[in-house]
């Protein structure tokens, strides 16, 4: 694919003055060019606790979550709207990046099928029925005109990443199931390593695939190795010898290395324990338990200025915001703070997922109010949990109505516009453009 950025090096070749003259070693010099002068200004890479673009400035994702790790395993509300109305939504707010959720049974998928991946017309009727499938395929297409009865899932994930670099959105590639789902459970065999559907050896090759494919994705910065890693409960043996820090150095090892094999310019986010609400043993430099291990530079040599850490936080009943801050602090945004004696390991954190019911009044209570203010302070970047209206599915009902949707359920406009304008817009304004 060629970049608006090899575009404008030529131009500028162009007004230099010169016909330019090709040599051999040109078109790779324009490229390199291409790379570090125009948007996203990449790779990025990590300083201490900021995340930096080629121009040396700090780049602070401001966004939201966009699923597409459901049952059909395509970004979610194409049937109501087209990618690029859903994209300019986001754009106009300000927002600069989404969290683009895949499931690694689509890749499992395409092994299994020669390589060929599935078209999107058979996903939905198999996701969705013989009656609905094929009622919601005619939607999507009715929005989406540019595709047809040939077009595979993950050529629907090509078109949002390079709707996202036309309108210059980063895009955070996020590994949120092995089995396509909603998440989280548990109890639902995706919990841990070597649960019922989570396979290491398919999750690594699915994430260097992703990682490799994702080479023609511009806008692509950054991917994740796992969302809400949690206690197996439906596997007692594994939950009792395997849920541990130990087990998860190990385990979060062999993903950094799958992704920053297939493709050494991604940023990797790290997930901690209980669903992501921590990583506390990173950033304090502590023992892996049951193990003595401790989180070593040298263990990610060559890229350890491509480690960032996430966690996630759902503690929508706080009462008390300096309570909250703190548990923030303690959970994993200490790393940002070098000046702390216990921040062994600095590194940029991201709250990658909170959100909260959009019906409401909550935007203005004291968890809502209060993250937003901790983002602002910190200077941290973040994600909300989440931009749709509705699913395909969710949970075996279709059409699901997702209440803590930034849009609609025909995702045409925004659920509260009270808090776009009074939460959202200064959010960004605060983080992003702060
Ligand atoms: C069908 O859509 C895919 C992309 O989704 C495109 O590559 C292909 O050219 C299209 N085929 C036709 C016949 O339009
Ligand atoms: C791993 O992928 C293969 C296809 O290559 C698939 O048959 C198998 O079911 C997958 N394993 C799990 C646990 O999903």
């Amino acid at each position: 694919m060629m970049s608006s950025g090899l575009c404008r090096s030529l131009v500028s070749l162009l007004a230099l003055g010169g016909i330019p003259s090709f040599s051999w070693a040109s078109p790779l010099k324009v490229d390199i060019d291409a790379r570090a002068d125009s948007w996203p200004y990449g790779p990025l890479v990590t300083s201490g606790r900021d995340i930096k673009n080629t121009r040396g400035q700090n780049v602070v994702y401001a966004g939201t979550n966009w699923p597409g790790h459901g049952e059909v395993m395509i970004p979610d509300g194409l049937r109501y709207q087209s990618i690029e109305t859903i994209v300019s939504k986001i754009k106009s707010v300000g927002m600069n990046a989404i969290r683009l959720t895949y499931a690694i049974q689509m890749i499992d998928e395409i092994y299994s099928n020669n390589g060929k991946d599935t078209t999107v017309k058979d996903s939905f009727t198999k996701a969705l029925g013989q009656t609905n499938g094929p009622k919601v395929y005619s939607e999507f297409l009715a929005k989406n005109p540019s595709f047809n009865d040939s077009t595979t899932r993950l050529q629907v994930f090509d078109a949002v990443a390079a709707e996202c670099a036309k309108q210059n959105i980063f895009v955070h590639l996020d590994n949120h199931m092995s089995k396509a789902a909603w998440c989280c459970s548990t109890n639902d065999g995706n919990s841990w390593f070597g649960d019922r559907d989570y396979n290491v050896e398919n999750w690594t090759r699915g994430l260097s695939y992703m990682a490799n494919h994702g080479k023609n994705w511009p806008a692509l910065t950054s991917m994740s190795l796992r969302n809400e890693l949690r206690k197996p409960d439906s596997n007692p043996t594994l939950s009792s010898q395997s849920y541990n820090w130990r087990d998860w150095y190990t385990n979060i090892k062999k993903g950094t290395s799958a992704i920053n094999s297939a493709n050494p310019n991604l940023l990797i986010f790290l997930s901690g324990l209980d669903f992501d609400t921590y990583v506390t043993p990173v950033v304090q430099g502590t023992a892996f338990t049951p193990g003595s291990d401790k989180f070593k530079a040298a263990d990610f040599q060559g890229y350890t200025n491509k480690l960032v850490l996430e966690i996630h936080n759902y503690q929508n009943s706080a009462s008390n915001c300096n309570s909250l801050k703190s548990s923030l602090y303690n959970s994993g945004f200490q790393a940002l703070h070098a000046d702390d004696s216990k921040a062994v390991n600095v590194f940029p954190v991201l709250l990658t997922e909170f959100g909260f019911d959009m019906t409401g009044s909550a935007w203005q209570g004291t968890y809502a109010t209060c993250i937003a203010s901790y983002l602002a302070e910190q200077k941290a970047g973040w994600f909300i949990w989440v931009i749709s209206g509705s699913y395909y599915i969710r949970s075996g009902t279709q059409d699901f109505e997702e209440t803590w949707g930034l849009l609609k359920h025909d995702w045409s406009d925004w659920r509260s516009s009270a808090y776009i304008e009074g939460g959202l817009k200064p959010l960004v304004k605060a983080t992003a453009q702060g």
